[in-house]
């Protein structure tokens, strides 16, 4: 522990802007606002860093401290002053998502010790949407990073990039830890993270889920049955071109077959047409043994949606409602998707998708939310979301949990964002 870290415990109250001022003194003197406890610990006791033991299991910030100690029963003069510390703390380079020694995100604490609904709250959830925007444009310019070994005396700084990276592999261990399962493989190559290796994977329909033949991965569960409901329900609000006025001709196009949960609700409402989008051979099996391919008003466009929705681009086809749910994508497809749904939307059509963007961690789900509203609005959709309470099942991780036979859990967020998407009205 360092004086540093000392002064984020509020050792005296009030807080007052002694600590603004304490703490401005500690970064303009060098100190990383990523200083760990766990470095100051290993200074303290002379322990040298050791390479090949050094894949630190946490990283305990001056942020986490602020969070895990800041009093409940703050003043407004205080959480001023608490305000102050955390935005300064990030312009001085705090990073938004490292993992704590109990596995936390400074997010993560707030929610823990009630403080979610706080400005506090939204001053972290604000920094990961910008860190995020900012990697984003980072990787689109190919920028190149000064490696730290050609930097003396610049090893704490830290590289927003990193920072995720080194959270992807902590989540890791996190979902392991938590449901006691065998390893989970995130590599850039497994199912669940690449779409050759996915679609080139058995996969198996088994009670309630369709998953990954050898490896367990959950495609598609049958807990999401409700919020299917929803994404039809969306779906079919894009036919009211006004109030008591209906289309006469209703398209709808669902990207991603899976269970079939949300295709089989779609045919209930007798569409004029419904595509349905599907690019895994064993799905489009399931899809001609049960049927699909006989229904009069069913039209089925097989193969990657990437590869697929041009030809609908150029004919001319336009949809009430689009509805996407996938698997083995990144928020970076979505964003290749965003083209098309602008092409192929009527203009009071609806534009929905399953809503698990980064729902393994609620305040990743969070910046998620946040990020897909900033980026719809570029493309001139606005989105509104409904919060829907997630079977309590899904959030276990003991006996009886939904992924009892699955390997990799996708899940572990209280409430659900539904997300409906459609054409800013000018
Ligand atoms: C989670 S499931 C969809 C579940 C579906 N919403 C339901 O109600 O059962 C995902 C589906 O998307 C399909 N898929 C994955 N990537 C795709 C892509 N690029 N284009 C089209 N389909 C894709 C998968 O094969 C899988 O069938």
């Amino acid at each position: 522990m360092s004086d540093l870290h000392d002064l984020c415990k509020f050792p005296v109250r009030p807080i007052d802007s002694g600590y603004v001022k304490q703490l401005n003194h500690y970064l303009t003197s060098g100190i990383p606002a990523t200083y760990t406890v766990e470095e100051a610990y290993k200074v303290l006791n002379n322990i040298e860093d050791d390479d090949e033991n050094s894949e630190s299991v946490s990283n305990t910030t001056p942020l986490h401290l602020i969070c895990q100690h800041v009093p409940k029963d703050l003043s407004s003069e205080e959480l001023s002053i608490v305000e102050q510390m955390i935005t300064t703390l990030f312009e001085y380079g705090a990073g938004w998502c490292f993992i704590d020694v109990n596995n936390n995100t400074p997010g993560c604490i707030l929610i823990e010790r009630g403080f979610h609904n706080s400005s506090l709250y939204q001053l972290i959830l604000d920094a990961g949407v910008r860190a995020e925007l900012l990697l984003r444009k980072v990787s689109e310019y190919d920028m190149e990073f000064i490696d730290e070994d050609d930097v003396p005396n610049q090893e704490d700084e830290v590289v927003p990039e990193l920072v995720t990276e080194l959270t992807k592999e902590q989540e890791e261990i996190e979902v392991v830890q938590k449901s006691n399962k065998p390893e989970i493989d995130d590599a850039p190559d497994a199912p669940s993270q690449n779409q050759d290796s996915y679609l080139n994977t058995k996969l198996e329909y088994v009670d309630n889920a369709l998953i990954t033949k050898d490896r367990k991965d959950g495609v598609m569960m049958s807990w999401e049955s409700d919020l299917m409901k929803l994404g039809c329900d969306s779906l079919f609000k894009g036919s009211i071109i006004e109030e008591n006025e209906i289309d006469s001709e209703i398209n709808i196009l669902n990207i991603g077959f899976g269970m079939g949960i949300i295709d089989t609700m779609i045919q209930a409402e007798n569409p004029t047409k419904h595509y349905i989008c599907e690019a895994h051979p064993d799905v489009l099996k399931k899809l001609r043994d049960d049927g699909w391919y006989e229904k009069s008003n069913v039209v089925i466009l097989e193969g990657r949606w990437q590869d697929q929705l041009d030809d609908l681009l150029t004919k001319g086809i336009f949809f009430n409602g689009i509805y996407y749910d996938t698997f083995s994508e990144h928020y970076s497809d979505m964003l290749d998707l965003f083209d098309f749904v602008v092409g192929l939307l009527k203009p009071y059509g609806i534009f929905s998708f399953f809503n698990g963007l980064g729902a393994d961690r609620q305040i990743i789900y969070e910046v998620y939310k946040k990020l897909v509203d900033i980026d719809l609005q570029n493309y001139g959709l606005s989105v509104t979301y409904t919060d829907v309470e997630v079977p309590k099942e899904t959030l276990q991780y003991k006996d009886k949990s939904v992924w009892d036979d699955v390997k990799r859990s996708y899940w572990s967020c209280p409430v659900y964002y539904h997300p409906e998407a459609k054409f800013i009205e000018l």
